[in-house]
C-alpha cells in the first residue's frame, strides 16, 4: 500500500511519523510518501526522510499518490478538496466536536481514523497517542510553571541562607498528572496531590508526593480507570480543601478530566485571589473549560498577582519527542491493519479498528457522533 505523510499548518511544530517510523514502515513492505518540508519543524529534513526508504513530493502529488494520509491535526479545507474517493485518513479529529469536518469525510466517502478516540484498554495501550501527548504536557507544564515561578523549585542552602523548595499542588493524577508529579519531584519541589480515584494513592506516594484525601468521593471502578462526576457535597469540601492547600502553594497544575464532559472546576476565583502574588497556575484542562475558574483558553492572564497559562498545546514546543511517540503509536496502530505484504485489510472484528473508524463507505459509523447529529 500507498501512505502519505502530509504536513501541518503552523503554529504546529509536530509531524506525525519521524523519519525512524518511515523505516519501519518501508520494512513493512508499504510505500511511503512525505510532503515538502513536513518534518521541517521537528528537525527531520528531507534527506532523513529519503534515507529512510520515502520519496518526497509536493502536496497535491502525496495526497493523489496515496491510498491512506497520515496527520496529526484534522486536514485542511485544501487538504480535503484534494483527496480522493475511498482515501483512508488517519489523525487526531477530535470527532465528539468537529461534527461537520465528520459528516463531509462521510460525504467525500473518505474512511476516517481519529486517533483520539482509539480505545483505552491494556491491548491498545501501545497506540493511545493522548497518553503520549499528556505526558509530554504533564512534563512540560512543570517546566513552564519553573520558567515563569520567580522562585527556585529546590532547597538551597547557600552561604546567602537557605532557600525553602517550592510547593506545587497537583490537581488529577492521571497521565499528565504523574508525570508532573515526577517531574516536579526530580526539580526539588514538595507535592501535594488530589484525585478522587483512591486507586492511584499508592502511585502518587510512591513518586515521593503526599495524596490529599477528601472523603465521599465517588469511585466507579466500572468507569474503566476514569473518574466519574461528583456531587455537590462532595465538590463543595473538595472546593474548601484545595482552597486551604493551593494558598499555601507556588504553583498549581491541574489535570483533572472526566472524559467528554467539561473539565471540573476545582480552583475557585476566590481561592486564586487568596493566593500569593507571583504564583503560577497551568490549567492543562484549559480546551475543555478549565479545572481554574478564571482560565482562559491558549491565554496567559496575570489575575490578581497569579499568573494563570492556559496553554493547550503544550506538546507543540517539545516536537522531535512528541512527533517520536506519536509516530510509534500509530505505527502500532497500523499493524493491526497492514499485513505481511504490506497491504490494507480492514479487520471490523478487531475492537480497536473499529471503536477508532469514524467514517466509512459514506457513512458516519461512530455511535457517539451519530447519536450527537440525530439530537
Ligand atoms: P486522565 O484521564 O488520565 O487523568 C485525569 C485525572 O483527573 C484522573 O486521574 C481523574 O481521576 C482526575 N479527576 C477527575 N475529576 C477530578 C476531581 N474532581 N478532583 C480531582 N481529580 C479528578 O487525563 P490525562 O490524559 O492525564 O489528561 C489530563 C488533562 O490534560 C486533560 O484535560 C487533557 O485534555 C489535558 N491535556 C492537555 C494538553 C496541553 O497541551 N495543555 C496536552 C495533553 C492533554
Amino acid at each position: 500500500m500507498v501512505i502519505g505523510i502530509l504536513k501541518e499548518e503552523a503554529p504546529e511544530n509536530r509531524v506525525a511519523l519521524l523519519p525512524e517510523s518511515v523505516a519501519t514502515l518501508t520494512k513493512m513492505m508499504v510505500t511511503v510518501y512525505v510532503e515538502k518540508d513536513a518534518g521541517q519543524r521537528a528537525y527531520a529534513s528531507g534527506e532523513d526522510y529519503m534515507t529512510a526508504g520515502a520519496k518526497i513530493a509536493s502536496k497535491p502529488d502525496v495526497i493523489a499518490q496515496s491510498e491512506m494520509l497520515i496527520k496529526i491535526n484534522p486536514p485542511t479545507d485544501a487538504e480535503l478538496a484534494l483527496m480522493k474517493e475511498k482515501t483512508v485518513l488517519l489523525a487526531v479529529l477530535n470527532p465528539y466536536f468537529n461534527t461537520d469536518l465528520i459528516k463531509s469525510l462521510a460525504q467525500k466517502n473518505i474512511t476516517g481514523f481519529s486517533l483520539d478516540v482509539i480505545p483505552r484498554t491494556s491491548r491498545a495501550q501501545s497506540m493511545d497517542i493522548l497518553s503520549s501527548m499528556a505526558t509530554v504536557a504533564g512534563y512540560k507544564a512543570v517546566l513552564t510553571a519553573a520558567n515563569a515561578l520567580p522562585k527556585f523549585f529546590p532547597m538551597f542552602m547557600t552561604a546567602a541562607g537557605t532557600i525553602t523548595p517550592a510547593k506545587v499542588l497537583i490537581l488529577g493524577a492521571g497521565v499528565a498528572g504523574l508525570q508532573a508529579i515526577a517531574t516536579s519531584r526530580k526539580l526539588g519541589a514538595v507535592v501535594e496531590v488530589f484525585d478522587v480515584r483512591a486507586a492511584v494513592k499508592e502511585e502518587v506516594v510512591g513518586l515521593g508526593a503526599k495524596f490529599v484525601e477528601v472523603e465521599g468521593a465517588v469511585d466507579d471502578k466500572s468507569a474503566g480507570g476514569y473518574a466519574v462526576e461528583q456531587s455537590d457535597e462532595f465538590r463543595k469540601k473538595q472546593a474548601e480543601a484545595v482552597h486551604n492547600h493551593a494558598i499555601k502553594s507556588d504553583v498549581v497544575i491541574c489535570t483533572a478530566q472526566i472524559p467528554g464532559k467539561r473539565a471540573p472546576v476545582l480552583l475557585k476565583k476566590e481561592t486564586v485571589e487568596a493566593m500569593k502574588p507571583g504564583s503560577v497556575i497551568i490549567d492543562l484542562a484549559a480546551s475543555t473549560g478549565g479545572n481554574c475558574e478564571v482560565t482562559k483558553n491558549d491565554e496567559t492572564i496575570v489575575y490578581t498577582g497569579v499568573k494563570v497559562i492556559g496553554n493547550s498545546s503544550l506538546p507543540v514546543d517539545m516536537p522531535t519527542d512528541a512527533s517520536k511517540m506519536f509516530g510509534k503509536n500509530v505505527i502500532n496502530f497500523l499493524k493491526l491493519m497492514i499485513n505481511a505484504q504490506g497491504e490494507f485489510k480492514l479487520n471490523w472484528q478487531d475492537d480497536i479498528v473499529k471503536g477508532t473508524c469514524v467514517t466509512h463507505d459514506l457513512e458516519i459509523v461512530n455511535d457517539r457522533v451519530k447519536a450527537m447529529l440525530t439530537v
